[in-house]
């Protein structure tokens, strides 16, 4: 497995796999690679004979006294974790290579409307980030495929809108969360959780699943299952900042008679800001 800092570098292996008819996949990461990583890895050479995997910690989609600088930065143990795996290259480039004329001078891509709620509204500025970042990704590594992880439920519906609304001549694949044995979806920033709050930390997942069954046995009074919901998680000690039932499609509040809802959250446990969702067909 190639692993390189520069474009150059990426560009000939990946013109060397196109002479041979190769597909390549992307897998933008910020690094911090855990099983979730690796089966959206797995997922990403499904559809694509190569897989390049990204390995970033992108500076622009932190917001202020956000976690740019205590983000987990593990490259050599992300190296290990990769080798063993279907990755054919990692591209981990510096920051002078994503943004030439640097982080606050940079072209930015930015798309209204899905962004300005929930996660866009607690952290203001960040999906302008991931979507700057992400387009410049696409554009250097230029792949068929791109795979992206439920768990950021809203980012890969911004993703998704991004790429249709720029022609990206890109398919965007969503890959499911991947969970702890109890449930807690594995984030590189669970790290920040203390031993008495990572036992806390799976009541985000079974207060979501609490609503899905109610959800599935009929109960359409969302605003009340909303409000029970964040109930239990102050109850248990988070820090809620948005649980909301949604339609899966657009983040738009649902009708009575919506058939897929995504039920979304984020919450704090002492400086862990967790985030997770269900998507519930009826
Ligand atoms: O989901 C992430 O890890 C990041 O937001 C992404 C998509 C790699 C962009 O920096």
């Amino acid at each position: 497995m190639l692993v390189t800092h520069t474009k150059q570098e990426l560009a000939e292996r990946i013109a060397e796999w196109r002479q041979l008819g190769d597909h390549v996949a992307l897998v933008p990461t910020m690094g911090g690679l855990h099983a979730g990583h690796l089966s959206l890895v797995e997922l990403a050479r499904e559809h694509a004979e190569r897989v390049v995997v990204s390995v970033f910690v992108n500076p622009t989609q932190f917001a202020e006294g956000e976690d740019f600088d205590e983000y987990p930065r593990a490259l050599e143990r992300d190296k290990l974790r990769l080798k063993k795996s279907a990755a054919d290259m990692i591209f981990a480039p510096d920051v002078e290579t994503i943004y030439p004329f640097g982080p606050d001078k940079a072209t930015t891509v930015s798309v209204p409307g899905l962004t300005e709620n929930f996660c866009g509204a607690t952290r203001p500025g960040h999906f302008d980030g991931v979507t700057t970042v992400v387009a410049r990704l696409f554009a250097i590594v230029q792949p068929d495929v791109a795979v992206f992880g439920q768990k950021d439920y809203q980012q890969q519906l911004v993703i998704r809108r991004m790429t249709e609304d720029l022609s990206l001549p890109v398919s965007i694949i969503t890959g499911e969360t991947v969970r702890a044995d109890d449930g807690l979806a594995l984030s590189s920033r669970n790290g920040y959780l203390s031993d008495e709050e990572r036992e806390v930390a799976p009541v985000l997942y079974q207060t979501l699943c609490f609503v899905g069954q109610e959800l599935q046995s009929g109960r359409r009074n969302f605003a009340e299952l909303e409000a029970m919901a964040v109930e239990r998680l102050i109850a248990a000690g988070f820090e809620v900042d948005y649980f909301a039932i949604r339609r899966a499609l657009d983040l738009e509040t649902p009708d009575r008679d919506c058939d897929d809802l995504v039920v979304l959250t984020a919450a704090r446990l002492g400086s862990a800001r967790l985030i997770d969702n269900i998507v519930v067909s009826i």
